[in-house]
């Protein structure tokens, strides 16, 4: 996929990853348009980043979606790829009480958000002569990660979703690429800090993961699995159990006693 002279959607484009992706997508010569839930911080990515168009937008509300969609399309109409970057990751301890619509909220963010998007989108990027979605996971998507268990079914279904995708979209011109980010030091990460076996030491810079994305999807690559991504793909598939038993080490007091 050629990544200069398109129109690029990216949600969650504030922070981290996605304010990655817009910076050197605008650098290549793209049209890029973020969003995000919070105007204060979309006006400091502005401002950061004067060329990128912002929009506030929540992923988990349909309506802000369909609104969206048309606001975009009517200033944008040569829109051609999207980015599904949006995302949020709690700690979630199973024993604690919890409102029954807040606890399903990154599968609301992180599943339902980008069916939501290409759902909505996908009429307007078939008509384009060549056209991507992106779409978001994680390492966790291969297995599970018991300290985030709503997160790490998010990232799964995601996975899920995104191989049919895929396959139904195989005679069209939209390619369909999934970015499995390894654990990386954004602010996603932050409430982690503290938790028995957390640690940053392995994490990947956001920037080299966008770089290992960027490449991945000019490379026409379906599946792009920088750094650790990939180690935990190959301990997922010969020894499932030994990677469950280590992700459940991160956030032990959390899970079982507090
Ligand atoms: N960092 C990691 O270790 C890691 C690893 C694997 C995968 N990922 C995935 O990478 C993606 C980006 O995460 P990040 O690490 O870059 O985190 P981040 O720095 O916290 O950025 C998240 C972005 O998503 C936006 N966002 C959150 N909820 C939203 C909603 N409902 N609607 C619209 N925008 C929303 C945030 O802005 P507002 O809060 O203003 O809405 C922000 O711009 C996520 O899908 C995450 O799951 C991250």
């Amino acid at each position: 996929m050629n990544l200069r002279n398109n129109t690029i959607l990216i949600t969650g484009g504030t922070s981290g990853f996605g304010f990655d992706f817009a910076s050197k997508l605008i650098t290549l010569g793209n049209t890029v348009i973020i969003t995000g839930r919070n105007l204060e911080k979309l006006r400091k990515a502005k401002l950061q980043l004067p060329p990128v168009h912002i929009y506030q937008s929540d992923v988990s509300k349909p309506e802000d979606i369909t609104r969206l969609f048309n606001d975009v399309t009517a200033r944008f109409p040569g829109l051609n790829i999207l980015i599904n970057n949006a995302g949020e990751m709690r700690k979630i301890s199973l024993h604690h009480q919890h409102d029954l619509e807040d606890i399903t909220r990154e599968v609301e963010i992180n599943l339902m958000g980008p069916v939501r998007m290409v759902q909505q989108f996908l009429p307007h990027l078939e008509k384009q002569p060549e056209a991507a979605i992106v779409n978001v996971t994680s390492g966790i998507a291969l297995g599970a990660f018991p300290l985030s268990p709503i997160y790490s079914a998010s990232k799964s279904g995601l996975r899920a979703y995104t191989q049919s995708l895929r396959v139904q979209l195989k005679n069209t011109g939209i390619k369909v690429f999934e970015l499995l980010a390894p654990g990386s030091t954004t602010s996603l990460n932050d409430k982690f800090m503290g938790e028995d076996g957390f640690s940053t030491r392995f994490m990947m810079a956001p920037e080299k993961v966008v770089d290992a994305a960027l490449k991945g999807i000019e490379r026409d690559k379906d599946e792009i699995l920088p750094g650790a991504s990939k180690l935990l793909k190959v301990l997922s598939r010969l020894a499932p159990k030994l990677a469950l038993a280590q992700a459940s080490k991160i956030g032990a007091s959390y899970m079982y006693g507090k």
